[in-house]
């Protein structure tokens, strides 16, 4: 059946990338969901499409995706969709941006792929199968102390506590390690942990369809993912852990208080 799942996963996220780079050809206009929270035509053409593959093959799934919400069918399987991620980036032309599409099954990944663009990189990983680039197999990297590690974070569009509270732990780990990037594309920066790229990751404020795939792209490809506090990821809380698992602890040393400073 995974397989089934990631054909269709990868075919929708292929469609849905040829609809964004031909757009990155037009002019692009964004509405405003928030002050800094913009959407283009482009995302919901790409979740419309997403989802029209996901019904044609598996009419009783149910399925959650950021434009739209969620069709909930009672079926084990559930399809999580960031139809465009990074879509600030996507609007400026600015080269961090993908699809990201999960399936589910009684609330764990099965099956995950994320094509990030405009470099056309296909993410793909099947539980218990490991994760794959391209086709080929990626593993996350093996640095082992916080001084030797490239991070990366992203800043949510709300800019309340925890944006500060973020700003806190830019300042520390910029402090503690070689540099912490900040691309604007939360599925993209998973990748990256999982094809070592950077060593490690962490945001506030996320959503389902931010992390669903990047979760087991990591995991699958060796790397550890849990939230701020160490407690076992969970889509629906909105914050996120992600490390090649050397530097789980010692991150978390840092993200743990100020998550607790939340409360
Ligand atoms: C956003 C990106 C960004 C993250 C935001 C997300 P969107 O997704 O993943 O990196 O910082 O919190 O909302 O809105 O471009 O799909
Ligand atoms: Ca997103
Ligand atoms: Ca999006």
């Amino acid at each position: 059946m995974n397989i089934e799942l990631l054909a269709v996963a990868e075919l929708a996220a292929r469609d849905a990338g040829q609809i964004i780079l031909a757009a990155l050809n037009q002019p692009r206009r964004p509405d405003y969901k928030g002050q800094t929270d913009l959407v283009t035509k482009t995302d919901q053409e790409c979740e419309d499409l997403i989802i029209k593959h996901i019904n044609s093959e598996f009419p009783g799934h149910s399925i959650l995706a950021e434009e739209s919400g969620a069709q909930d069918t009672k079926s084990d399987y559930q399809w999580v969709i960031d139809p465009l991620d990074g879509t600030t980036n996507f609007v400026h032309g600015y080269p961090s941006f993908g699809v990201s599409i999960a399936c589910l099954r009684s609330g764990i990944p099965e099956v995950a792929v994320i094509l990030e663009l405009p470099v056309n990189r296909l993410f793909t990983a099947v539980k218990g199968q490991g994760a794959f680039v391209d086709g080929h197999k990626i593993k996350v990297s093996n640095t082992e102390t916080l001084n030797e590690s490239l991070l990366v974070t992203g800043f949510g569009y709300d800019h309340g506590n925890k944006w500060e509270a973020n700003m806190k732990l830019f300042k520390h780990f910029t402090d503690k390690s070689q540099g912490v990037r900040r691309l604007g594309a939360a599925a993209i920066d998973l990748c990256h942990v999982a094809c070592g790229f950077v060593d490690g990751f962490w945001e506030f404020d996320l959503k389902p369809w931010d992390m669903a795939a990047g979760i087991l792209m990591v995991s699958e490809a060796g790397g550890k993912v849990s939230q701020l506090n160490g407690i076992n990821i969970d889509i629906y809380q909105d914050h996120i852990l992600a490390t090649n698992g050397n530097i789980h602890e010692i991150m978390l040393e840092h993200t743990k208080p100020v998550l607790e400073s939340l409360l």
